[in-house]
């Protein structure tokens, strides 16, 4: 099928999503803007871009508007991204795994599982190669559920711009310059096979249970509800080996979703392990510490791989949380430093501090969680809701449009800019950043709640009583968990009901 997509359709298409989900998106991005079009166009069967922009302007074009956002976001990856989790893939995950397979005589397997226009799946493959990994060891499976995203990862072609966070000594190894940009060489694009593949299919046909090493599953699942990453999860966790490796996003987690991992911290960062054997009761997710300086195991029998994981294994130090019930305390090889704070217990400093009304406190910790992850949501977002308790709203909403940058889709982000908003008197930009977020999350009970207060303080009675009502009738709907802390928010679908009947039963007095 031949697509058209024309200059002032993109054009037509980045206002619409300004103005319905608040997406920026600049003629730099267009792009991806086309990649996602050249995706939606054919499941319509629609060969002009301006016809299926025509449709989307219609009433029923909202659902494929919710279709069309999460591939708009394609472009939202670039190669090396988190760099601390980069290291501890290449110096504690990446040899751990290489030498198990090679113990089984077999190639090491790595899934970057929505590898959007390649830059991840490449980063892969490149610091494989500079441990002198070949085809032959190492396999690094790429998918995604956009086929252009794919098929543009696969001509292996990257304008210069994108090459930011590739160091001068890898562009120079692992890229040839050709007109417009920069091609990666053979031997990368040899290691890769691209394909589609939908993660939310509730069976993954193309993968086999316990065959894979490594899963790369990052700034994902943030495009799915609960029950779809449990899901995932579960098929993770089923296609992963014993003893094999999950990198998710920073600011994506298990919690609450699976316990059947363990979480482990490597090399300064978290990543989620399968358990050697499988968990006998459900316990929380057991954290233990990797540390790359630990000295070498002892000697071995080359073919007893158990052994050889049970070695690794003992270079690890198990936290006192949790204890696990069925592992045995490992002995210590020296002395174990505190163990450091992880982002959770720090950002957990910064809840109790809010909730004691020390706010300089929970200021000072959680800037400085924030200035050294830039990655972590949860931390920006109560930045930004710290910023607006103390009455900065210009921090405030800095913080939450930094989060913006970083997850376009950040429903909370638009949630707490609409409170500060609120609180600065702004109606009108609080209404429109509660729009998006609900044209995002139609069932968010507690932004049609917020809707309804705005409503009441613009005057407009009839909008009010339609925005409590529809807070009031996301009563059954599963609990969204928001990021990031904010007091006071009433947080269950049952507490903001009530609420909102209360302020119905007001409205209707009047
Ligand atoms: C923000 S990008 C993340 C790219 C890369 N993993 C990273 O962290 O830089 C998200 C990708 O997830 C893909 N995606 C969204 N829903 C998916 C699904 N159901 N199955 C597979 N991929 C999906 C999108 O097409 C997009 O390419």
């Amino acid at each position: 099928m031949t697509l058209s997509i024309e200059r002032p359709s993109l054009e037509q298409l980045a206002a619409l999503l300004l103005e319905r989900a608040g997406l920026k998106i600049t003629p730099d991005g267009y792009y991806g803007l086309r990649l996602a079009l050249q995706a939606r166009m054919p499941a319509l069967g629609i060969t002009d871009s301006a016809e299926y922009v025509g449709r989307l302007k219609q009433r029923a074009g909202e659902q494929e508007l919710r279709s069309l956002i999460p591939l708009v976001t394609v472009g939202k990856t670039e190669f090396f991204r988190d760099t601390r989790q980069f290291l501890a893939f290449e110096k504690n995950v990446l040899p751990q795994v290489m030498e198990r397979g090679r113990l089984e005589g077999r190639q090491t397997r790595l899934w970057s599982a929505g590898c959007a226009t390649g830059e991840e799946p490449y980063s892969l493959a490149m610091v494989a190669l500079e441990r002198g990994e070949t085809p032959a060891t190492a396999d690094v499976w790429a998918t995604d559920l956009n086929p252009a995203a794919t098929e543009s990862a696969a001509r292996a072609f990257f304008p210069a711009r994108r090459l930011v966070g590739v160091s001068e000594e890898r562009i120079a190894r692992f890229f040839k310059e050709v007109e417009g940009g920069y091609e990666l060489v053979q031997p990368v694009r040899d290691l890769i096979r691209f394909e589609g593949h939908n993660l939310a299919a509730p069976m993954w046909t193309q993968v086999q249970a316990k065959s894979l090493d490594v899963i790369f599953c990052r700034n994902v699942i943030i495009y799915f509800d609960q029950p779809t990453i449990v899901g995932v999860m579960e098929r993770f966790y089923e296609s992963l080996r014993p003893g094999g490796w999950m990198f998710l996003g920073y600011s994506e987690s298990l919690f609450k979703i699976s316990t059947r991992f363990e979480m482990v911290e490597v090399g300064g960062t978290f990543a989620y392990q399968r358990p050697l054997q499988p968990n006998r009761r459900a316990p929380a997710p057991v954290t233990t510490v990797v540390r790359p300086s630990a000295p070498p195991p002892p000697q071995r029998s080359p073919t007893d791989v158990e052994s050889v994981l049970r070695n690794l294994k003992r270079q690890a130090a198990i936290v006192p949380a949790p204890p696990r019930p069925s592992a045995p305390p490992q002995p210590l090889l020296r002395p174990r430093p505190p163990p450091r704070k992880t982002p959770v217990e720090r950002l957990a400093e910064v809840v109790e501090a809010i909730e004691k009304g020390d706010f300089p406190k929970a200021l000072r910790t959680v800037r400085a969680l924030a200035d050294e992850e830039p990655d972590d949501l949860a931390a920006r977002l109560t930045l930004g809701n710290v910023h607006a308790l103390m009455g900065n709203l210009d921090e405030a909403r800095e913080a939450y449009q930094y989060a913006l940058s970083r997850e376009a889709l950040c429903v909370e982000a638009r949630l707490y800019t609409a409170l500060a908003e609120m609180q600065g008197g702004q109606l009108e930009d609080a209404k429109l950043e509660l729009t998006r977020a609900l044209f995002l999350e139609p069932t968010l009970a507690v932004g049609h709640y917020l809707l309804g207060q705005v409503n009441e303080r613009r005057g407009d009675n009839d909008g009010a009583l339609r925005a409590y009502r529809n807070a009031i009738s996301q009563r059954k709907q599963p609990k969204h968990d928001l990021i990031g802390h904010f007091p006071d928010l009433p947080r269950s679908n049952e507490a903001i009901a009530q609420a909102a009947q209360y302020r119905l039963a007001a409205l209707s007095e009047r």
